[in-house]
């Protein structure tokens, strides 16, 4: 499969995912993913800033409120769209396009630092778009991304839970079972049931690298890897998102900052 083949699959759920997640659903992201990428984001004021996979634009929006200059590109035009209707609507300055990771129409130093929020693990060859990345950055820019956390978003996963019900475990295996593009269902479940059957399951195709795979990709780019983090809810987000319970047994997500060197 490649990256234009996977463009289809979100451009189909892009308007699903667009209502549900304005509407709020999408709480991994809003209240315990996003946050904890802000929160480790250095200082982006005046800086030109690249967001690859912006989605309908949520996290593009947050990038652009911290007074960056953003550019924001999609593989999937009905993502843009809705995202550049938003921007017309309460404009913050960003440029949105329609192109892949894989190849991305910027010349080369164009960018100070780039952004990935949930989007390089649904890429075919996230080396590639790493290489891409390094490419538009110019020396001593910076590029943070997250992903799926790679140890626990395994072809077998189960969450285990105790007699009242509560997760404490989660069951993972096929880690090293390489799938290329093998379509996953899922919906925000977050939201009603009845929301939820007003709409068709996201597809989205699966690519899993290893958490080795990763770092190698990130190093054979040229970047100078500068830490990881792992979103953790804390006991107040929590108390105020029940839903992030599962999410302090295991990590669910995976945060990179990668430095592409002066020299
Ligand atoms: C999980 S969504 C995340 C969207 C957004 N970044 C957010 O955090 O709300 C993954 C996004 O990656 C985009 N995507 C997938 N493959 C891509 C590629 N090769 N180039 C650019 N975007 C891609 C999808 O269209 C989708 O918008």
């Amino acid at each position: 499969m490649n990256d234009q083949e996977v463009g289809e699959y979100w451009n189909r759920n892009a308007p699903a995912w667009t209502t549900l997640a304005r509407a709020g659903y999408d709480v991994y992201r809003n209240h315990l993913n996003t946050p904890a990428f802000f929160a480790w984001l250095p200082p982006v004021a005046g800086l030109a800033g690249l967001d690859i996979g912006c989605g309908e634009g949520y996290n593009t929006r947050l990038l652009a409120q911290q007074r960056a200059h953003v550019t924001a590109l999609d593989i999937a035009p009905a993502f843009v769209e809705a995202a550049q209707q938003t921007e017309a609507a309460e404009p913050l300055g960003i440029r949105y396009l329609v192109g892949s990771a894989a190849a991305l129409p910027f010349a080369a130093e164009a960018f100070d630092f780039a952004t990935s929020f949930m989007c390089l693990m649904d890429v075919p060859d996230p080396a590639l778009a790493l290489r891409e990345a390094f490419r538009v950055l110019r020396p001593g820019g910076f590029l943070q991304f997250s992903i799926s956390h790679p140890c626990f978003t395994t072809p077998h996963r189960q969450n285990l839970r105790d007699a009242q019900g509560r997760p404490y475990a989660v069951e993972v295996g096929g880690y090293f079972d390489y799938q290329h593009g093998q379509p996953e269902e899922w919906m925000f479940h977050a939201a009603p049931a009845q929301e939820q059957a007003r709409y068709e399951p996201f597809r989205v195709p699966v690519f899993n690298l290893t958490m080795s795979q990763w770092v190698a990709a990130i190093v054979a780019a040229g970047f100078v890897l500068e830490g990881l983090q792992e979103p953790c809810p804390t006991d107040e987000q929590m108390v105020a998102h029940p839903f992030l319970r599962k999410a302090r047994v295991v990590p669910y997500f995976l945060h990179f900052r990668c430095r592409k060197p002066l020299t």
